[in-house]
C-alpha cells in the first residue's frame, strides 16, 4: 500500500508556523519582514507564479513590494532596480523571476541579489555553503522535498537516493540536501547510461527531468520513496508529472502527486526563505 504526500497539507501547516514566526519577529523587532518580487515581460507562466507568490505572502503576513517591468527594459533598468532593493533596509528578500527575456544578463543581474537576501539559493554563496554543508538559503523546490520527507518521518540516512536532473535549481541542490542528510546520492541526467537499473536501485527516487511520465514502473524499487518535481503536459494537454503515477504508485512506500505534491511546497518555502532570511539579518 502506497502512502500519497499531500504537499497541499504539508504547505497549509508550514505556512502557520511561518506566519507564527512572523508575528513573532514583528514583536521582537518592531518592524515587517518584506519580499521584493521583480517580473520582467509578460510571460504567462511566471505572471501566474507572481501572483501566487504575493499572495502568499500576504497569508502569512510578510509585506511584498511587486515590480513589473516592461519586456524591453534595459539591462541598466533592471540592475539599477535590483540595487535599490539591495540597499532597502524594508526588504529582507528579493526573488527575481526567471525565465528573464533574451537579450538580459540573468546571471549579472542575480549576483547584484546580496547573499543574504538571497531567498531563491541561487547565488554562488549559498550554493557554495550548501556544498560545504554551512548554514545558508536554499532553493526552493529542493528544500520544500527535504520539508516534506522529514514532515512524512520518512529516513534519509543511509537511504540510496537518485536524483535525475541536474539542474541548477533543482537537481544539483536536491543531490546536496540529501548527501547532507547522509543518504548515499547518484546524480542521473540526459548522459546517463544505465538510467534503468541505477532508478531501480533507489530507496528514494527524485525526477526533475521535465518530460511527462518519463519514469516508469520498471525503474522504479519496490517499497521506494518517489518525488516527483516535473510540472509537464501529457498527450491530452492535462497537467502531470515525469513519474508515470498510475503505474508507478503501486510499487512505492510513499508518492507526490501532480499537481499537488511538490508544488505548492515551492512558494512556501519562499515564504520561509524570506523569514529565515530576516531573522539571520537581526
Ligand atoms: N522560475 C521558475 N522557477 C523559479 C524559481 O524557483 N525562482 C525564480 N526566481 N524563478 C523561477
Amino acid at each position: 500500500m502506497y502512502k500519497i504526500i499531500d504537499g497541499k497539507a504539508h504547505s497549509k501547516g508550514l505556512r502557520q508556523e511561518i506566519a507564527e514566526g512572523v508575528i513573532e519577529y514583528k514583536q521582537r523587532t518592531g518592524k515587517d519582514i518584506g519580499l521584493a518580487v521583480v517580473l520582467v515581460g509578460n510571460d504567462g507562466a511566471s505572471q501566474v507564479y507572481v501572483r501566487n507568490k504575493i499572495k502568499g505572502c500576504e497569508e502569512v503576513g510578510i509585506k511584498s513590494f511587486a515590480y513589473y517591468l516592461p519586456a524591453e527594459s534595459s539591462q541598466d533598468q533592471v540592475e539599477e532596480l535590483v540595487k535599490e532593493l539591495a540597499a532597502n533596509d524594508a526588504v529582507n528578500g528579493i526573488l527575481v523571476q526567471l525565465p528573464l527575456p533574451k537579450g538580459l544578463d540573468e546571471q549579472k543581474i542575480l549576483s547584484l541579489i546580496p547573499v543574504s537576501k538571497d531567498v531563491d539559493g541561487f547565488c554562488e554563496s549559498n550554493m557554495g555553503n550548501l556544498c560545504m554543508n554551512r548554514p545558508c538559503l536554499v532553493a526552493c523546490t529542493p528544500n520544500g522535498v527535504m520539508k516534506m520527507l522529514e514532515r512524512e518521518g520518512i529516513e534519509i540516512r543511509g537511504k540510496n537516493a537518485v536524483v535525475v536532473g541536474r539542474s541548477n535549481i533543482v537537481g544539483k541542490p536536491m543531490a546536496m540536501l540529501l548527501l547532507n542528510a547522509d543518504a548515499t546520492v547518484t546524480v542521473c541526467h540526459s548522459k546517463t547510461k544505465n538510467l534503468k537499473e541505477i532508478c531501480a536501485g533507489a530507496d528514494i527516487l527524485v525526477a526533475a527531468i521535465g518530460r511527462a511520465k518519463y519514469i516508469t514502473a520498471d525503474m522504479v524499487k519496490d517499497g521506494a520513496v518517489v518525488i516527483d518535481v516535473g510540472m509537464d503536459r501529457d498527450e491530452n494537454g492535462k497537467l502531470c508529472g515525469d513519474v508515470d503515477f498510475e503505474n508507478v504508485k503501486d510499487k512505492c512506500s510513499y508518492i507526490t502527486p501532480v499537481p499537488g505534491g511538490v508544488g505548492p511546497m515551492t512558494i512556501t518555502m519562499l515564504l520561509f526563505n524570506t523569514l529565515a532570511a530576516a531573522k539571520r539579518s537581526l
